[in-house]
């Protein structure tokens, strides 16, 4: 009934109990979970767990943090990563210019050249978008043959979400819904139409409310359902096979026969 469209399984965070934490969701509802590599080792760990697991699939590609260190092998090892059965996605890319872990223009740079090699492959993209919303929306809009893709843990405010739309891009929404005074969020939430919503973990990161606090984990996506369903006036079981539907769409994942 639910899919996670964006955790991070193969961070060690879940080395001691990764089979547990997919039996958790899986006993939880959620069909699907797909696993976004940010490094090339952490790339390399998400495809060997999706092909360990059924539910799991495998995004890869370099998060804007570690564009720094990417070279002339990095590209070539994640176009031969890419091709494998499971991965459904590139990603995360995208611009963090809130922890400006590597510079903003390797991250610009690296950014636009990771776009072109999505646009290549034929895989929808994955975005990460910290403090840099109008930068992102930019690059976007100049991005040539683009594949289409997911603003995962969506952070801009409503006209952002719009721009998104209207750019084909589903929007993802993530824990921080369940959080105190995210209007912004809850306006956005308001706004997307159903059948352009993901929902998301993250995890281990941004457990979302009664867990804050604690490691995150892909069961708890039905509790950002749950909020998304009562922003929207809707029951959790529409917002379920709606946002699980879209994610089918988006990813290409088997459809389930009922
Ligand atoms: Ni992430």
């Amino acid at each position: 009934m639910f899919v996670d469209s964006h955790a991070h399984l193969e961070m060690s965070e879940f080395d001691r109990d990764r089979d547990d934490v997919v039996r958790r969701a899986t006993e939880g509802g959620i069909d699907y979970i797909v696993t976004v590599g940010t490094t090339t080792r952490e790339c390399r760990k998400a495809v060997a767990i999706a092909r360990a697991h059924p539910s799991v699939y495998a995004a890869v590609g370099i998060h804007p943090h570690d564009t720094q260190g990417i070279d002339a092998t990095t590209y070539v090892l994640l176009k031969k990563l890419a091709r494998e059965e499971k991965v459904v996605a590139y990603g995360e890319i995208g611009l963090d210019f809130f922890r400006n872990l590597s510079s903003p223009e390797i991250q610009t740079r690296c950014f636009e050249e990771q776009l072109a090699i999505a646009a290549d492959l034929g895989l929808p993209v994955i975005i990460h978008d910290r403090d840099a919303h109008r930068q992102t929306v930019a690059i976007l809009k100049n991005w040539q043959g683009s594949t289409g893709g997911v603003i995962h843990c969506f952070s801009g405010d409503a006209a952002m979400a719009v721009s998104c739309l209207e750019m084909g891009f589903y929007i993802s929404i993530a824990g921080p819904v369940t959080f105190a005074k995210s209007d912004r969020l809850w306006e956005v939430v308001r706004q997307v139409p159903l059948n352009r919503l993901l929902i998301e973990t993250d995890a281990p990161y941004l457990t979302p409310q009664p867990h804050r606090g604690k490691r995150n984990e892909p069961a708890y996506v039905a509790l950002t359902a749950k909020k998304v369903a009562e922003i929207k006036g809707l029951s959790v079981p529409e917002v379920g096979w709606a946002t699980t539907d879209n994610a089918i769409n988006l990813f290409g994942l088997p459809r389930k026969s009922a």
